[in-house]
């Protein structure tokens, strides 16, 4: 731990923390009850599909909740609607876009913002880093725009999207136990350490390696603000503000998308000089969103298959 070299800017002095090792600090108990108090949280049927830039010209498809939906730029911006045809069912993703409406590829019917039988186009919103859906028949009562914790003025952001063989839940209960962090990947955490834990949310310190042993060293509060979401926001050192959105999406029952947005700022003056070199920051930040999360999803995925294993008994 020593030979860390910490730079940025310091924190408040040490908190008392436990003596505990981190195996008997990361309580299931309390894991679970923090993961259900989310999972019983409005949702407003609000699902995250993708980075926002990924839509382009062309339609997209996605399986979301065990459907297939097809997203494609209409006149008045986004949308979506179920990827069947309500002719005889080919997949719309494969249409031509043409003055904002879809033309079917097997017949040519088109398709805009008018609904045609049991066809009609879906909520979408685009918060300006995700796109989401909403799906009025999911059992939450919908509200009118995504339930979303607060993100900072002015970021660079970096979004990476990945499938796992979970629930949504077992990406948030990954989440949920931090104390697993600088065991499972010494290669990005020096140390880290829970300094408070409420019944809901918990906040670490967690020295972040940024190359090598070179590390910056932030407090970092853990929450669900809806049943599908858990938020790191940096509440001390460098980049206060600063936000991990990591949203889960089923796929369909044994699949799920992780779906991780990085909002960074900083009140340094030398955030107006980032900022224009996002383009070749981005894929760093994505490169090791992605690292970490090739193993958490290990993590989310053996869960699951144990609580799938332990409900059959
Ligand atoms: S299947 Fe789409 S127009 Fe016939
Ligand atoms: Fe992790």
């Amino acid at each position: 731990m020593s030979e860390l070299i910490i730079f940025g800017r310091a924190l408040d002095p040490q908190p008392v923390w436990s003596a505990l090792p981190d195996w008997q600090q990361a309580d299931p108990r309390w894991i679970n009850q923090a993961l259900q108090a989310a999972l019983q949280k409005p949702g407003g049927g609000w699902f995250v599909v993708d980075d926002r830039r990924k839509f382009g010209d062309k339609p997209r498809r996605y399986r979301i909740d065990d459907r297939e939906f097809v997203f494609w730029q209409g006149k008045h911006g986004l949308m979506a609607a179920s990827d069947s045809c309500p002719h005889l069912g080919a997949s719309l993703a494969d249409s031509r876009v043409r003055d904002g409406c879809l033309v079917c590829p097997w017949h040519g019917l088109e398709l805009g913002e008018r609904p045609m039988g049991s066809w009609e186009p879906l909520p979408v919103h685009d918060d300006g880093v995700l796109v989401w859906l909403r799906l009025d028949d999911c059992g939450e009562p919908p509200t009118g725009q995504p339930i979303m914790a607060p993100r900072p003025t002015s970021f660079l952001d970096a979004t990476v999207r990945m499938e796992a063989r979970c629930r949504p839940e077992d990406v948030l209960a990954n989440r949920l136990d931090p104390w697993h962090g600088a065991h499972f990947h010494p290669h990005t955490f020096g140390r880290l350490r829970v300094i408070e834990r409420g019944d809901e949310d918990i906040i670490v310190r967690v020295a972040f390696q940024v190359v090598g042993r070179l590390a910056v060293e932030v407090d970092a509060r853990f929450h669900c603000p809806d049943p599908r979401t858990i938020m790191m926001t940096i509440v001390g050192g460098d980049g206060v503000g600063s936000v991990v959105e990591t949203h889960a999406t089923p796929i369909d029952e044994t699949r799920c998308a992780v779906i991780e947005s990085t909002l960074a700022t900083s009140d340094r003056p030398q955030m107006k000089y980032v900022l224009p070199l996002a383009r070749w920051i981005r894929p760093l930040i994505e490169r090791r969103a992605a690292r970490l999360w090739v193993e958490d999803v290990a993590y989310a995925e053996r869960r699951c298959a144990l609580s799938v294993t332990e409900a059959r008994r």
